[in-house]
């Protein structure tokens, strides 16, 4: 089989990450682990069966689609944003399977190939492949660390002027992952009038924004769904909504400018009927899962309280010389810890695998820079995090 078969898209590194490897070892000899940096709500008890009687709506079995998706469905998507405060029209949403194939879409939209996406680092591990797959190429905008998460204003304005490939979109995690900062408010209205001056779009995944902590300041913008300043596109969907990453559904509403805004979805709607990628049987139940979904949320909300509550408890009950800070955070479903750097990342992820039997993720991983930094998922079950995390926390200040 020559490589040269193949694309040089597809020439990814298939060699396991040493955590990778750390962890299939520790499987295959059957040691009981807690994964603290699981994210995926079906394995951490929050399993929805009733969700299944959703989906048997005899339309189900009949197909007529619909490029942007059934018509019933995108309304409650518009019923969705409008509790929210946010009015949008339904010809401007489009149902996708996934976040990740919203990226693609946007992608496909918006680049030729070579032409650049920016987006906030640290971020979403994801990106790097969703870029590639497109063809497209990816350049950073530091996410600092100033009163809470702030992004290099002064680098993306730079960027903007600067030569080189074309700059189409700057993309958005609001909040950001795993930081869990919402934008800034003085920085959204910068970056709506840079990308309406230099025609860029702004790219804005909101798939953590109903999840926002107790620390949420007022200067915090909630939502760019519906923001007509520039051409944006919001992504949101129902693995973190609705905690049913296994439904596949996912949308993007596109505002801006009436004339940038009715091109894109011109174009957006040919890219979907390419595809048509999303189930008859998930759009048809799609209003039943999201008209209660706020009050579904609540649970999880608690929970994640709960959990930053017992991180702090854990680093009271070591005492004031503790060396382990948890990182203040705004919303979303992670929490970043700042552990003493006696070892390595990765030596600590190998070490309380070892000593704990304790999954934890490294700030690497999502791009972080200094060392130093672990990342831990709000979303288990408050008993067991609440033991996890004070083995973790008393193992980091062990050193
Ligand atoms: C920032 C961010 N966007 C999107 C996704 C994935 O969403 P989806 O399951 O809709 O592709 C994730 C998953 O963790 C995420 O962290």
């Amino acid at each position: 089989m020559s490589p040269g078969e193949f694309s040089r898209r597809t020439a990814w590194s298939r060699e396991p990450s040493e955590l990778a490897a750390l962890l299939e070892g520790a499987k295959q000899r059957g040691e009981k682990l807690i994964d603290l940096s699981q994210s995926n709500p079906t394995r951490v008890g929050l399993v929805d069966e009733g969700v299944l009687a959703k989906l048997r709506d005899p339309e189900g079995a009949h197909y007529a689609p619909l490029p942007r998706g059934l018509l019933a469905a995108r309304e409650s998507v518009v019923r969705y944003h409008a509790r929210r405060g946010h009015s949008l029209s339904v010809e401007h949403v489009f149902l996708t399977a996934s976040t990740s194939e919203s990226y693609g879409w946007l992608f496909k939209l918006l680049c030729d190939p070579g032409e650049v996406v920016i987006v906030p680092k640290p971020s979403y591990p994801l990106f790097p492949f969703l870029a590639q797959l497109d063809g497209v190429s990816l350049e950073h905008a530091r996410l600092m660390r100033h009163d809470g998460w702030r992004l290099d204003m002064e680098a993306i304005e730079r960027r903007l002027v600067a030569a080189g490939p074309a700059v189409r979109a700057i993309v958005l995690v609001n909040p950001s992952n795993p930081c869990g900062a919402y934008v800034h408010r003085d920085d959204a209205a910068k970056l709506i009038s840079l990308a309406a001056d230099r025609q860029i779009a702004l790219i804005v995944d909101e798939v953590f924004s109903d999840y926002p902590h107790a620390e949420l300041s007022a200067s915090s913008r909630l939502s760019f769904a519906g923001e007509d300043g520039a051409l944006c596109f919001v992504m949101n969907g129902l693995s973190k909504v609705a905690l049913l990453p296994q439904l596949k559904l996912a949308w993007i509403a596109c505002s801006g400018p009436e004339v940038r805004r009715d091109e894109a979805l011109s174009r957006l709607e040919i890219i979907a009927d390419s595809y048509l990628s999303v189930g008859t049987p998930v759009q048809l139940a799609l209003p039943s899962i999201l008209d209660p979904v706020d009050s579904k949320q609540t649970g999880l909300r608690r929970r994640m309280a709960q959990n930053l509550d017992a991180i702090d408890a854990a680093i009271k009950q070591v005492g004031p010389s503790c060396p382990v800070r948890r990182m203040p955070t705004e919303g979303g479903w992670y929490a970043m810890m700042e552990v003493p750097r006696t070892r390595s990342d990765d030596e600590w992820i190998a070490h309380l695998l070892a000593t704990e039997r304790l999954v934890v993720h490294p700030g690497h991983f999502f791009d972080v820079e200094e060392q130093g930094v672990m990342v831990v998922s709000l979303i288990l079950e408050a008993e067991v995090f609440a033991e996890a995390i004070g083995r973790a926390v008393r193992c980091w200040s062990r050193g």
